[in-house]
């Protein structure tokens, strides 16, 4: 087991109408100044933003909203929002909604206490981040973890590039999650949502370091529940168990649990970012499309893994490892289609694209050739372009 460092700050609000206590929550972390962040609309559709904005004001806070922020956020929005929210002495964000808004949310905290630094630069990389304005959260959907997590993404729409950035302050002082409150999601959302929080697992579960049996057995309960009640709540939206268990591992895939003690791999989410900068496909479709074909072409590197993926949360019975390894990839092959995503490019709004797409594909993913991605089995920009060529069918 690898040395390690473990702190998640995050407290957990769970359970029914537990929206109610965004006021308090902010309160209790000194906020008196909010900006409520939205999406496209669903938080008001469902009277959610009403509810919040209400708990709000119950604790006499002063409070602005701000909404519009799309699926893949985008970084104009961010910029045009510091502009604009610059002089109000905002003192805490609170973000209604999913991976995308708070996401938005983490951009601005880090972005209105240092007006002199251009946001994108710490998504380049060239900025570190030294400070923020404290974020809270209260979740609509079950999928990008960053309710817990200590990373933002952002995608540049300019360059095309989707890039993230990790800092301690990126966590959120609190999330409020309510699995009530993912019933509207409309089953394409469901199901990419789904396919995030098995690859957040994934892409840890896969490395370069063996022998984290602890570990290994958290991230394979996360797994086969992920599995099981994803497809309950496909067929039963509101069935409050499903949900549930959905939302809670959805926050525990991605806050590091399942990654202690081993080096991290995300090799399938490096891929997948460069499908939703170049063609702004949803998160979790782009990561169903390249797991297949990332885990056909590096299997080899390990079966025995593999395997017992296989074996462990499919129920794989093929004695010989080799035939085991390729059982769990068709597996989650097969998981991903009943889903209703698609596991190839041809089946997704790109289509089957051109080499030259590819090449620039591999190209950004492998930043110009000049860094190879992944620790299980680390890929320069031949090893990416080969995996998009594998998905591009
Ligand atoms: O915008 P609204 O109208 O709210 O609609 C959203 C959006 O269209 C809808 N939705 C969300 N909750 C709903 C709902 N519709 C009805 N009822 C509800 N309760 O779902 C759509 C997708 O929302 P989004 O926030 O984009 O989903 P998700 O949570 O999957 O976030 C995806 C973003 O997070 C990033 C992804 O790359 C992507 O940009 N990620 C962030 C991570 C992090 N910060 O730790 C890690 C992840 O790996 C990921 O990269
Ligand atoms: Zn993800």
């Amino acid at each position: 087991m690898q040395a390690f460092t473990y702190q998640v700050p995050t407290k957990v609000i769970f359970g029914r109408e537990t929206e109610q206590q965004a006021g308090p929550a902010v309160q209790a972390e000194g906020g008196s100044t909010v900006l409520v962040l939205y999406g496209g609309g669903s938080a008001v559709r469902s009277g959610l933003l009403g509810r919040v904005t209400a708990s709000l004001t119950g604790c006499g806070l002063r409070w602005y909203t701000k909404g519009g922020i799309q699926p893949n956020p985008v970084l104009r929005f961010v910029c045009e929002t510091l502009e604009e929210y610059r002089d109000k002495e905002i003192d805490f964000i609170l973000g209604v909604g999913g991976g995308s808004v708070l996401d938005t949310a983490k951009a601005l905290a880090a972005g209105l206490p240092r007006p002199e630094v251009p946001v994108w630069d710490y998504y380049s990389g060239k900025e570190k981040p030294i400070t923020a304005i404290p974020v809270g959260a209260v979740l609509t959907i079950a999928a990008a973890g960053s309710e817990t997590s200590d990373s933002t993404v952002l995608t540049n729409e300019a360059t095309q590039e989707k890039r993230g950035f990790n800092a301690e302050w990126n966590r959120p002082r609190f999330a409020i999650l309510n699995p009530e409150l993912t019933y509207t999601l409309p089953p394409y959302q469901t199901a990419c949502g789904v396919a995030d929080i098995l690859m957040h697992t994934l892409d840890r579960y896969f490395s370069d370091v063996q022998g984290n049996e602890l570990t290994d057995a958290l991230a394979e309960a996360i797994l086969r529940t992920t599995v099981r009640f994803g497809k309950t709540a496909l067929v039963r939206p509101d069935d409050y168990e499903a949900r549930s268990e959905l939302m809670w591992c959805g926050s525990l895939s991605h806050n590091n649990l399942t990654g202690l003690g081993r080096t991290k791999d995300f090799t399938v989410h490096q891929l997948g970012h460069e499908l939703s900068g170049r063609y702004g496909m949803a998160h979790g479709a782009s990561l169903a499309i390249m797991w297949p074909a990332w885990a056909r072409q590096v299997w080899t590197r390990d079966p025995a893994r593999f395997a017992r993926l296989g074996r462990t949360v499919f129920g794989v019975s093929e004695e010989d490892d080799g035939q085991a390894a390729l059982a769990a990839i068709a597996a989650v092959e097969a998981c991903f289609r009943d889903l209703g995503l698609p596991v190839s490019l041809g089946q997704s709004e790109a289509g089957v694209i051109p080499e030259e797409e590819l090449e620039a594909l591999a190209l950004g993913c492998s930043r110009g050739r000049s860094r190879s991605v992944g620790s299980f089995c680390p890929l320069d920009h031949d090893g990416l372009l080969a995996v998009y060529r594998a998905a591009n069918h």
